[in-house]
């Protein structure tokens, strides 16, 4: 290896001594632990050459807007070579550009905007599954069963069917996450049973993610190879997807498991969160460390088990993982507090910050979720997607209001905050897309019972101009909504009170005032006000209630510098607003 650059810092650093004498801590190695990292969705963000998909020139040409919103890191979703069978996170070639988002030299091009830019930039690795297009997977499928070739996939003899076909039944009940079973049947290619139907193959997710096996040493090398590309590229850190799904027990006979929600919380379960899974990450983070400063990552870890999924974010690992335990929570006092102060222990336990996420590419947005009766589930969320948004009918007023607060809530927290592309603008989710515009696998594996995701991923709104595909570029790949015009980027670009400008506010601020990585809990009057000071004395309230309450004593309302209530009325009357948080200079 060769030296490194850090193009944010514009400081080139000698890469870790051969001789192994430790490297000196370069002054940005911790750059990730409070950023404000922004998701692109890069097909849904900006489209430059107007074919109707976002792509990597999208994001170059919109880095002003991505500097002056005051965000510290940009983390791209998969932007790779693929059929989009699942939105991108089914990769044909972890080492390329898919060519309708862009090319290599436009990704740099874009590394380089956003560096100069003093913006960071993460990009998804997809470990668990490739596509069934990548060239190791045709290749396996053009082999025999019990080649080289199939070895670096789970492809299994079938189980009898009782009908005379010794392989006409699936391995395993296990289903797939959108749907379905997570087994395909394939019809072999070659060997002496050319042209029938022969082994099945493993897919958690969609038809088309063949899961890679990674007892095999080829998988374990390509990823690192993959990794060094795109850190060799300059990029400065890496989002895992499915990080918990790698490690799997597929000694015969495999175990029942028909649900794949249902985890067991000690390691024993066959399909996710081994134990095994945490020695692929210890060689990741060798991989990371060969920079410096050491390349940063963050886990998707479904696992609800805090101290078990905390072992993805030790500094031997990972460093981060994905907590949303915010995004499930009701809009409560109680539980957020009481979230905030458990995630915070554990984090500073395992030597990681913490993570805070209300939206991303998977779920409903969040001003969609608070306008919901409370007590809603996921459920609920999925019956109101299936009616078009018709029912219940959503509170959108105080869904959004809701929303604020609980962003400035979570935006004062020690910790990352990952934000979602469009919550900026307070986006709703789209939840009547016409039926033959949607794209999720979901919808299409649970034969159009479950729509899935697509509402939160309609191109965002840049103008408000409708006969301008709202500034977007072209025609989008999914309908926008008429009201997309008064919530775009134009439309709110420098209105007070605007959300577009509260979060501006707000990441300005929080950049001015961040302090050290912990809180202080601050008794309050109200069971529905939560109110906690950082070390450099910033302190952050919020009242949860649907009425005002009173400050506490002692809060001068002079020093309110935020609200996430309407212009010119915080702190009115001594009172905090209904669902409303202040942040208190220090
Ligand atoms: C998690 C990603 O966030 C999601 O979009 C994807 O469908 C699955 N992993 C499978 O890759």
């Amino acid at each position: 290896m060769t030296a490194t650059v850090s193009p944010v810092s514009g400081t080139a650093t000698p890469a870790p001594a051969a001789s192994g004498a430790p490297a000196p801590v370069h002054p940005d190695a911790n750059w990730w632990r409070q950023a404000a990292v922004y998701q692109i969705y890069p097909r849904s963000f900006a489209d430059a050459n107007g074919d109707g998909m976002g792509d990597l020139p999208g994001v170059t040409a919109r880095m002003d807007y991505l500097s002056e919103l005051g965000i510290d890191a940009i983390w791209l979703s998969p932007f790779y070579p693929s059929a989009l069978a699942d939105g991108g996170y089914d990769v044909d070639d972890y080492r390329n550009v898919d060519p309708r988002l862009g090319s290599l030299d436009d990704f740099d091009a874009m590394a380089a905007a956003a560096h100069a830019a003093g913006i960071r930039i993460i990009v998804d690795v997809v470990p668990n599954h490739s596509s069934d297009r990548h060239e190791w997977f045709k290749a396996a499928l053009a082999s025999a069963p019990g080649s080289p070739e199939r070895a670096r996939y789970h492809f299994l003899e079938g189980l009898p069917d009782g009908l005379g076909d010794d392989g006409g039944l699936p391995p395993s009940d296990w289903p797939s996450h959108f749907g379905g079973g997570a087994w395909t049947r394939v019809v072999e290619a070659a060997g002496p049973n050319a042209g029938s139907l022969g082994q099945w193959y493993l897919h958690l997710f969609a038809r088309e993610q063949p899961d890679f096996n990674w007892d095999h040493p080829e998988v374990r090398e390509d990823f690192h190879t993959t990794l060094r590309f795109w850190a060799d590229r300059g990029v400065d850190g890496f989002r895992v997807d499915v990080a918990h799904g790698l490690a799997k027990d597929m000694s015969l006979p495999l175990r029942s498991k028909p649900a794949l929600e249902i985890l067991v919380d000690d390691g024993s379960d066959p399909l996710f969160d081994r134990d095994d899974v945490h020695e692929i990450f210890a060689g990741w983070r060798t991989v990371l460390n060969e920079y410096n400063p050491p390349k940063a990552a963050v886990a998707e870890a479904w696992v609800p088990f805090t101290e078990r999924r905390l072992k993805y974010a030790r500094p031997t690992e990972l460093g981060q993982a994905f907590n949303f335990d915010l995004l499930q929570a009701p809009f409560a006092a109680a539980e957020f507090r009481s979230i905030a102060e458990k995630c915070l222990t554990e984090a500073a336990a395992s030597g990681a910050s913490s993570t805070w996420v209300f939206s991303n590419h998977d779920v409903v947005r969040h001003p969609s979720r608070y306008a919901f009766p409370d007590g809603s589930t996921q459920k609920d969320l999925d019956a109101w997607l299936m009616a078009g948004g018709a029912s219940p009918e959503l509170d959108l007023a105080r869904g959004l209001r809701r929303a604020r607060a609980a962003t400035l809530f979570m935006l004062g927290l020690p910790g990352s905050a990952y934000l979602y592309q469009g919550e900026e603008l307070g986006l709703f989710e789209v939840a009547d897309l016409p039926l033959d515009s949607l794209q999720d696998p979901t919808w299409f594996r649970t034969l159009n019972t479950v729509k899935g995701r697509d509402g939160c991923r309609v191109p965002l709104p840049w103008s408000a101009s409708a006969a301008d595909n709202f500034g977007f570029g072209g025609t989008p790949w999914l309908p926008q909504p008429e009201w997309f015009g008064g919530l775009s980027a134009g439309a709110q670009d420098g209105v007070a009170g605007s959300t577009l400008e509260m979060y501006r506010a707000a990441l300005a601020l929080r950049r001015e005032l961040q302090s050290e990585e912990s809180l202080e809990w601050l008794a309050s009057p109200s069971a529905e006000v939560v109110h906690y000071r950082r070390p450099n004395g910033w302190e952050v309230l919020t009242n949860f209630g649907a009425a005002p309450a009173e400050l506490p004593s002692g809060v001068d309302p002079a020093k309110v510098v935020l609200s996430s209530g309407k212009p010119g009325t915080a702190a009115a009357g001594g009172t905090i607003g209904a669902e409303t948080t202040l942040w208190l200079a220090p």
